[in-house]
């Protein structure tokens, strides 16, 4: 047995240190955000926040998340309402700046990738206030283990989408 810190909750977990992340979340936790694309780290649709760092949790063992707090996109609105002290009443009520974007835009077509969008964009955004044009397809295209893929093409929706939610976080609400 091994204890996780999920969504900012300690759970308790059955399956073995050698079991992907992604298949403890969606069928241990019940967490049906991260999706299961290729299982070989070369789409992101498995995509989680690992002390705010976007993995691929098709490849990554249970082991690897020790002490360490993962994020899913279940766990997007906490995240926001912590990093802005919202009271529990407010935070019940917010979605994260990224996930009202995606909204605003329309941005999912079939929407199987979008878990892995909203991720990447959610730690492009904490990492860097207000990203450039460069900056945003380089996070989607270079900065993981493989580009984030959409079989939809959504990709132009995905960038002003991104562009969307840098405002809004950037004027803190
Ligand atoms: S399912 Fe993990 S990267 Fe494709
Ligand atoms: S919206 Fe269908 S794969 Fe991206």
């Amino acid at each position: 047995m091994a204890t996780l810190t999920v969504n900012g909750v300690r759970r308790d977990v059955q399956s073995p240190a050698d079991t992907p992340l992604l298949y403890v979340l969606r069928n241990e936790l019940e967490l049906s955000g991260p999706q299961f694309g290729c299982g070989l780290a070369q789409c992101g649709a498995c995509s989680v926040l690992l002390d705010g760092k976007e993995i691929r949790s098709c490849i990554t063992p249970l082991s690897a998340a020790g002490t360490k707090e993962v994020t899913t996109l279940e766990g997007l609105p906490a995240r926001w309402a912590q990093q802005k002290g919202l009271s529990k009443a407010d935070a019940g009520k917010t979605l994260h700046p990224v996930q009202q974007a995606w909204i605003e835009e329309q941005t999912p077509l079939c929407g199987f990738c979008q878990n892995g969008m909203m991720i990447k964009a959610t730690e492009l955004l904490e990492q860097t206030a207000n990203p450039t044009l460069a900056q945003i397809k380089e996070a989607f295209t270079t900065s993981g283990p493989s580009p984030h893929l959409c079989r939809c093409g959504s990709y132009t929706a995905i960038i002003q989408a991104v562009q969307r939610a840098a405002a809004v976080m950037a004027r803190g609400r």
